[in-house]
C-alpha cells in the first residue's frame, strides 16, 4: 500500500460477526427476524414502546457475552501507531471498538449503552434494562429511550464525518453491505475528492464499483492483514 496520511475508516456488522452478533442483512441476520418498522423507526416506537425498548435492552444484555475479535484489535493498534489523521466512523451500536483498544470511535447510528430522553434530550450511560422504566439522571422523567438512530432519524456527527471525507487520501470500508445512506455514500464522496477507496468484506458491497480496490474475505484475518501493510509503510 503507499503511504497514507489520512484515512477514514467506516466500519459496519461484519466487523463484530466473528466475535458472535448477528449482521443486519445476511442470512439469518436480525432483518429476518424483526421488522424493521416495528423495532427501528420512530413511529413503531411510539406504538410499542415495550417490544422496542425490549429489543434492544436484550441486544445490549447480549453484549455481555461476545468479545471483541482481531479486527477490532488491528483497529485500536493502527490507532496508537499511525502517525496520520484517523478516523474511525462505526455504523455499529456495539462497544466491540473501545472494548478492543480504540480510544476515539465516531457511533454514528449510536450506542446500546447510551441512553436518549425523550424529555430532555440529554444523553445518559445506559446498564440498566430500559423496560424497568429508569429515570433520566438529568431532569429525573422515566422516558429514556435507546441513544440509537432509527431509519427516518438524522445519524449523529455528519458534518464532521463528510470534513474528514473532503480531505481524506483514504476510504476504508469494512464489514458494511452499503445498503443503507448516508454511510452507503461515503465511498462517492471520498473518491470525487480525490481518496483512493478500499472495500474490505466478505463479498462485494452493493456499492463495490466504487473502491479502487477489493479484498474478500473474513474480517479477522484481511483487517489485520491490512493494518500491517499500512503501519510497515
Ligand atoms: P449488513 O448486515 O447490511 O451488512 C453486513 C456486511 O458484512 C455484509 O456485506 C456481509 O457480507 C459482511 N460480513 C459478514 N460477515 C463478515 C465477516 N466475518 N467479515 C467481513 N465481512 C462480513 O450490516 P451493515 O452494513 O452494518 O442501521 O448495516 C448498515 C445499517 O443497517 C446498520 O447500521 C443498521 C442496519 O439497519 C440502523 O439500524 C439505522
Amino acid at each position: 500500500m503507499a503511504k497514507f496520511e489520512r484515512i477514514v475508516i467506516l466500519t459496519g456488522a461484519g466487523i463484530s460477526a466473528e466475535s458472535g452478533i448477528d449482521t443486519f442483512r445476511d442470512a439469518g441476520g436480525l432483518w429476518e427476524r424483526h421488522r424493521v418498522e416495528d423495532v427501528a423507526t420512530p413511529e413503531g416506537f411510539a406504538r410499542n414502546p415495550d417490544l422496542v425498548l425490549g429489543f434492544y435492552d436484550a441486544r445490549r444484555a447480549a453484549l455481555e457475552s461476545v468479545e471483541p475479535n482481531a479486527a477490532h484489535r488491528a483497529l485500536a493498534r493502527l490507532e496508537a501507531e499511525f502517525t496520520g489523521d484517523l478516523l474511525l466512523v462505526t455504523q455499529n451500536v456495539d462497544n466491540l471498538h473501545e472494548r478492543g483498544g480504540s480510544k476515539d470511535v465516531l457511533h454514528m447510528h449510536g450506542e446500546l449503552s447510551s441512553a436518549l430522553c425523550t424529555s430532555c434530550e440529554m444523553r445518559s450511560p445506559l446498564d440498566v434494562p430500559l423496560l424497568d422504566r429508569p429515570k433520566c439522571p438529568v431532569c429525573q422523567a422515566p422516558t429514556l429511550r435507546p441513544d440509537v438512530v432509527w431509519f427516518g432519524e438524522m445519524p449523529y456527527r455528519m458534518e464532521r464525518i463528510y470534513e474528514a471525507l473532503g480531505t481524506c487520501d483514504l476510504f476504508v470500508s469494512i464489514g458494511t453491505s452499503g445498503a443503507v445512506y448516508p454511510a452507503a455514500g461515503f465511498v462517492q464522496e471520498a473518491l470525487m475528492n480525490g481518496a483512493r477507496t478500499l472495500e474490505l468484506n466478505l463479498e462485494p458491497s452493493e456499492g463495490s464499483r466504487f473502491f479502487t480496490e477489493s479484498r474478500h474475505g473474513r474480517a479477522g484475518e484481511i483487517v489485520p492483514q491490512w493494518v500491517e501493510e499500512v503501519l510497515e509503510g
